[in-house]
């Protein structure tokens, strides 16, 4: 089955690297379609000259966040939850588009992939035999080294989480995905821009299965194989500097 995955993406200064080395793993997995959702009112020429020249399957959307929905500067990056209309606009993609080929056997598997993690090509083979809803673990979250579910007899009985364990599915978005079929299956499953901090992924995934029915990879739930890495912001101290002398970096230079 192919793997579509639903990268939510803004502009900002690390987006052409973030994206670049998204895209240069994506090439390395057969079978993948990118789902690609800006967070914008219009397409960009970055994003869209660099899906041309990416080798990859994917289709290109946008939706910006309401205003009232996005982080000001200087929030506090908790305040708001991120991505989540993109990640919606994805899904809307996938039911619109898909639901007419997705056929017995040609039915896939959707991932949601932030653009600044890191992920091995082992977790897109672990996900590709997901019947309903498969999890493992992710490395670097929740001010952990990792977090994960803990399997029992082939069964998730609870998560490792430092973190309000009592969450209804207390996992970050990297650490499970979801069959195309159950996500045509549940037209209304989406995520809610307005659930509390750390309740982003139980929106979601409340409506489609019980824990009782998570599939456990990644040797049950005992293999890393996805980290939540941020980039640090790079500092401009310089740029504005040079840029006050007339000496700023050319604009018309994409970085
Ligand atoms: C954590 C989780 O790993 C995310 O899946 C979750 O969406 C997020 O918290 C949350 O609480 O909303 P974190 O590293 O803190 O992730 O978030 P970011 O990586 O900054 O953003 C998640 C995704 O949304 C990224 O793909 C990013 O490009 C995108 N994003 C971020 C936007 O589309 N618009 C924004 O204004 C900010
Ligand atoms: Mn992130």
């Amino acid at each position: 089955p192919t793997v579509f995955v639903i990268t939510p993406t803004y502009a900002r200064l690390v987006q052409k690297a973030e994206l670049t080395r998204l895209s240069q793993t994506f090439l390395h997995v057969p079978q993948l379609h990118w789902i690609v959702v800006e967070d914008s009112p219009q397409k960009t020429p970055l994003v869209s000259d660099l899906l041309k020249k990416s080798g990859l399957i994917y289709t290109h959307l946008h939706v910006p966040t309401a205003k009232d929905q996005k982080l000001q500067e200087g929030d506090p990056n908790w305040l708001k939850p991120r991505g989540v209309q993109q990640r919606n606009e994805g899904l809307r993609w996938l039911r619109e588009d898909r639901r007419a080929e997705a056929g017995a056997d040609n039915y896939g598997v959707v991932y949601f992939a932030d653009d600044d993690n890191t992920y091995s090509l082992q977790v897109f083979e672990e996900m590709r035999s997901t019947q309903r809803v498969s999890v493992w673990p992710v490395g670097l979250v929740g001010g952990m080294k990792y977090e994960r579910p803990v399997v029992e007899g082939g069964k998730v009985v609870r998560f490792h989480t430092g973190w309000r364990p009592n969450r209804p599915f207390p996992m970050d978005m990297a650490g499970f995905a979801v069959s195309l079929k159950l996500v045509l299956a549940n037209p209304d499953a989406c995520f809610d821009g307005n659930a509390p901090m750390g309740f982003l992924e139980s929106s979601f995934l409340q409506g489609l299965v019980t824990i009782d029915e998570l599939e456990p990879k990644a040797d049950n739930c005992t293999k890393v194989l996805v980290w939540h890495t941020r980039t640090e912001k790079p500092k401009m101290k310089r740029e504005e500097a040079m840029q006050a002398q007339g000496l700023g970096s050319d604009p018309a230079l994409e970085v």
